[in-house]
């Protein structure tokens, strides 16, 4: 695969998903509102050395869809209340329910959740009251190669956290944090939290960082990376685009920010060790507000028992088998997992984008604090153009989604996205 430290690199990738039957959920789910306040990154950062810095878009564009689309509607939306948006927001919504409860799937049936099995070789997109295509979940390639690769990977995190709680990398204390009880490894490029610029996250202790670069190294996590970056491509192209044009100029002029992978457009991954990586409700409000991440479930577990993915404003309870991957919007839809068996094991990998690094690109490779030292006019207008009214700048991330008659036209177009935001 060839390498261009100029921009944007196009590359094509080996694992593009199968699109010969794709089915979809259409919600009442309106997404014009569901938006939500800035807020902050957890972690710290740090500098951890230097890579060729090069963005990898899928070149090969999926065939178009089939004309065979099965809707399904589900019934009792909920509308997230607009009031909470803040100006300029760029990040997800704070959440303030800090509830631990898990659901069984008969309890979110009872609430009206529709259930959606999965079936193999079918990819489903699930798009909002709009017909726009705001995620899906995307079926593993064919074959036993990917069995092995799922398996390999499984390995990898299982041997993470065994290794992390032996060397002390992990502690007890780690296993409790505000997205579940399991063991976590975040590795990559990010902005919040009061940082003064993007930076590569540290670890803070040094047995972390190696277990971050085992599993970095590791061939078939590479590939699900990959994959989970395509099924991205595949389900959100004019999206794609806008983190392929932001990142890639963000890289350009920062040469210390490493990616994680060669494949994979996403600029940070959490490693989700287990031993049950089951998540509580909750928002991943440090990501951009309308930017979705790619989540790949795997391990040993039922998951016609558990390990269901729940998205609560769309009302879907999806199983998730290991080695498929749900692209969902974060930031914006609260999300979690159906508890798994006694004893079952569940690893997970995520991939994901904060949204303060494409705010930073916004206001010119400036932070807002910087832009308020400037010359008082100047900074003003640099944010205020960037920022435009909160309904404005949900509408334009909105735009970035296909809808399901446009997305084949979507992926043909040369074009990356309209240029407003930067
Ligand atoms: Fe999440």
């Amino acid at each position: 695969m060839g390498r261009t430290r100029s921009g944007v690199q196009f590359s094509p990738l080996s694992d593009d998903p199968s699109t010969e039957d794709v089915s979809f959920i259409q919600t009442e789910w309106d997404s014009t509102n569901a938006f939500g306040a800035a807020a902050t990154q957890e972690e710290g950062f740090g500098d951890e050395g230097e890579l060729d810095s090069h963005v990898c878009i899928a070149e090969r564009a999926p065939t178009p869809i089939p004309n065979e689309e099965i809707y399904l509607t589900i019934s009792g939306p909920q509308r997230t209340d607009f009031s909470h948006c803040g100006g300029g927001s760029w990040t997800g919504r704070r959440d303030s329910s800090k509830s631990s409860r898990s659901y069984t799937v008969h309890e979110l049936e009872e609430m009206g959740f529709t259930y959606v099995p999965y079936e193999p070789g079918r990819n489903v997109l699930f798009s909002d009251s709009q017909t726009r295509i705001v995620g899906g979940l995307v079926d593993a390639p064919p074959g036993e190669e990917w069995t092995l690769t799922k398996e390999n990977a499984s390995v990898s995190l299982q041997n993470a956290r065994k290794i992390g709680a032996g060397t002390g990398a992990f502690l007890n204390k780690d296993l409790n944090h505000r997205r579940g009880r399991y063991f976590t490894l975040l590795t990559g490029v990010s902005m919040g939290g009061g940082q003064k610029r993007p930076g590569n996250l540290a670890q803070r202790l040094r047995a972390r960082c190696k277990l971050v670069q085992s599993i970095l190294l590791n061939e078939s996590i590479k590939r699900i990376a990959g994959f989970q970056s395509s099924a991205f491509y595949f389900l959100a192209p004019k999206l794609y685009r806008r983190y392929a044009n932001d990142l890639g100029r963000l890289y350009n002029s920062q040469s210390e920010l490493r990616w994680n992978f060669d494949g994979s457009i996403y600029p940070c991954v959490a490693f989700n060790c287990g031993p049950q990586s089951i998540t509580t409700l909750h928002f991943d409000q440090g990501n951009l507000s309308h930017g979705l991440c790619a989540v790949m479930p795997l391990g040993n577990f039922d998951w016609k028992k558990g390990g269901h993915l729940v998205l609560w404003e769309l009302k879907l309870v999806l199983e998730f088998p290991p080695g498929t991957v749900a692209l969902l919007p974060s930031a914006a839809v609260r999300h979690c997992n159906t508890p798994i068996q006694k004893g079952e094991e569940r690893m997970s990998i995520t991939q994901f984008a904060a949204g303060g690094l494409f705010r930073w690109v916004a206001y010119g490779m400036k932070s807002a604090k910087e832009l308020g030292s400037m010359k008082a006019s100047d900074g003003r207008t640099v944010k205020e153009k960037a920022d435009k009214g909160a309904e404005e700048r949900w509408m334009e991330g909105l735009s970035l989604f296909s809808t399901t008659t446009s997305l084949e036209q979507d992926y043909r177009t040369d074009q990356l996205p309209p240029t407003s935001l930067v």
